[in-house]
C-alpha cells in the first residue's frame, strides 16, 4: 500500500478510537462502545494488512461468517476466569474488574451461545466471596457453564460451590460438539494427620509454591467417569474439555500442573478432534500435544508470570510491558467452534487490541497465522 495512504487510514483509525473513548467517558455505554470497538478492530486489521498497527484484529462477526462460507453451522462461546474475589470491603478492585468482563461479554453482538466460567471465582473459598461472584455472575445474558478451581474448593472442600452450583463435573452436547467440565484440583489428603484448620488448609493449597501440598489431578474416580462418559461418544465426534489447571505438566512448583494428565490424554487421543481450555495459568497458553489443541484463559485479577522452564513452544508470549497499570495482562475472551470441531481462542486482553490463537496456527505446528511476537519487555 502507498505509505501516505497508509497513514491517512492510521490517522482515521485514531481519530475513531479518541472517539470511541470520549463515548465511554462521557455517557457510560459500555455495550455501544463495545460495538464499535469491534467494528474499528475490523476496520484497523483491513487497513493494516502487511503492517504492524493492528496486526490481527477481526471481530466475532468476521470468524462467525467465514465459517459460514464453507457451510458449517459454527458457534461461539465467551470464557470469564479466575476472578479471586474476596470481601467487597477488603478488595473492590478484584470485584470492578469482573463487572468489567461481564459487561465486555453482555457487549458482544451476537451473543454468545453459553460462557464458561474458568474457575476461582473466590480467593480463599469464603461464603461471602463465592455469594458475590454468583450475584455479579448473574449479570450474565446468556446462560452460564461453571467449573471449580481450587481456591473455591479446599476451605470446605466444595460443600458450598456443589450447593450453590451443582455437579463439579460434568458432560453435554452442543450443536455437534461433545463438551466436558472437569474437576482438575484434586489433592492427596495432606491435613487430617496434620491437624490443620479449614482456613490453613485453604491457605496452603492457595500458596501454590508451598511444600505442603500435593500436585493437582483428576483422579481415579473421576477418570472412571470420563472413560464411562466417552465411551459413549463417536470418534469422529469433536471434543471440548474444560479443566481449571492443564492438562499437561507445565511447571511442577507452581502447580501448573495436573498430575495424572498422561491417562487422561490416553482417554483423548482416540477422539479426531480434541481442544482443552484451561484456567489457573493467568496467561497466553498454548500447547499442542498429538491431536490435543490446549489453550489456557486469562484472569480477571491479575497476570501470572510465565514460569522460568516448560513452558510449550507453540505460546506467543503476552506483551505485559507496564507493571504500573493495574489491569495489565487481564481480560476475557471468546471462543468460535470451527467446522473441525478445534477452535479460534480470542483473548480480549484490556489493554492490547484482541489476540487470536487460531486453529491453524496450531495444527500448522505454528508455521501459519501465528499471532504477532513483540519484543517489548514483559514484566
Ligand atoms: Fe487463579
Ligand atoms: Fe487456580
Amino acid at each position: 500500500m502507498n505509505p501516505l495512504k497508509w497513514i491517512k487510514r492510521r490517522e482515521a483509525y485514531v481519530r475513531q478510537r479518541e472517539q470511541w473513548m470520549q463515548d465511554l467517558m462521557t455517557a457510560g455505554q459500555v455495550e455501544e462502545g463495545r460495538r464499535k470497538f469491534m467494528k474499528m478492530a475490523a476496520l484497523a486489521a483491513g487497513a493494516a494488512a502487511g503492517a504492524s498497527f493492528v496486526p490481527h484484529s477481526f471481530t466475532l462477526v468476521d470468524v462467525v461468517n467465514a465459517n459460514t462460507q464453507v457451510g458449517q453451522q459454527p458457534f461461539t462461546f465467551a470464557y470469564i476466569s479466575d476472578s479471586h474475589l474476596y470481601e467487597k470491603t477488603l478488595n473492590e478492585r478484584f470485584v470492578r474488574q469482573l463487572e468489567r468482563a461481564v459487561a465486555d461479554v453482555n457487549a458482544l453482538d451476537p451473543q454468545p451461545d453459553f460462557i464458561l466460567y474458568g474457575g476461582d471465582l473466590a480467593q480463599l473459598g469464603q461464603p461471602s466471596e463465592l455469594k458475590l461472584g454468583q450475584q455479579i455472575l448473574k449479570e450474565l445474558k446468556a446462560p452460564v457453564k461453571m467449573m471449580v478451581g481450587e481456591h473455591d474448593w479446599f476451605f470446605d472442600l466444595g460443600d458450598l460451590w456443589k450447593e450453590m452450583f451443582g455437579a463439579p463435573y460434568y458432560s453435554f452436547d452442543h450443536k455437534g460438539t461433545h463438551f466436558v467440565t472437569l474437576m482438575s484440583v484434586n489433592e492427596k489428603d495432606f491435613w487430617t494427620a496434620k491437624k490443620l484448620t479449614p482456613m490453613q488448609r485453604m491457605q496452603i493449597v492457595a500458596g501454590l509454591d508451598d511444600g505442603r501440598q500435593s500436585r493437582f489431578e483428576v483422579g481415579e474416580e473421576e477418570r472412571e467417569w470420563l472413560r464411562r462418559d466417552l465411551a459413549k461418544v463417536p470418534k469422529t465426534t469433536p471434543l471440548v474439555v474444560f479443566s481449571h489447571s492443564p492438562l499437561y505438566k507445565y511447571y511442577r512448583d507452581w502447580n501448573f500442573w495436573t498430575e495424572d494428565a498422561e491417562p487422561i490424554q490416553a482417554l483423548l487421543h482416540p477422539f479426531k478432534s480434541v481442544t482443552v481450555i484451561h484456567g489457573h495459568t493467568h496467561q497466553v497458553l498454548t500447547n499442542r500435544i498429538g491431536n490435543i489443541h490446549f489453550h489456557g484463559m486469562l484472569s480477571t485479577a491479575w497476570p501470572w508470570p510465565y514460569a522460568p522452564t516448560g513452558l510449550p513452544r507453540l505460546t506467543v508470549q503476552m506483551n505485559r510491558p507496564d507493571p504500573f497499570n493495574q489491569t495489565e495482562g487481564m481480560g476475557d475472551g471468546a471462543i468460535t467452534v470451527n467446522k473441525s470441531g478445534y477452535v479460534d481462542m480470542r483473548y480480549d486482553m484490556w489493554n492490547r487490541n484482541p489476540l487470536i490463537v487460531s486453529e491453524r496456527y496450531l495444527a500448522s505446528n505454528g508455521t501459519q497465522d501465528a499471532p504477532p511476537k513483540t519484543t517489548l519487555p514483559s514484566y
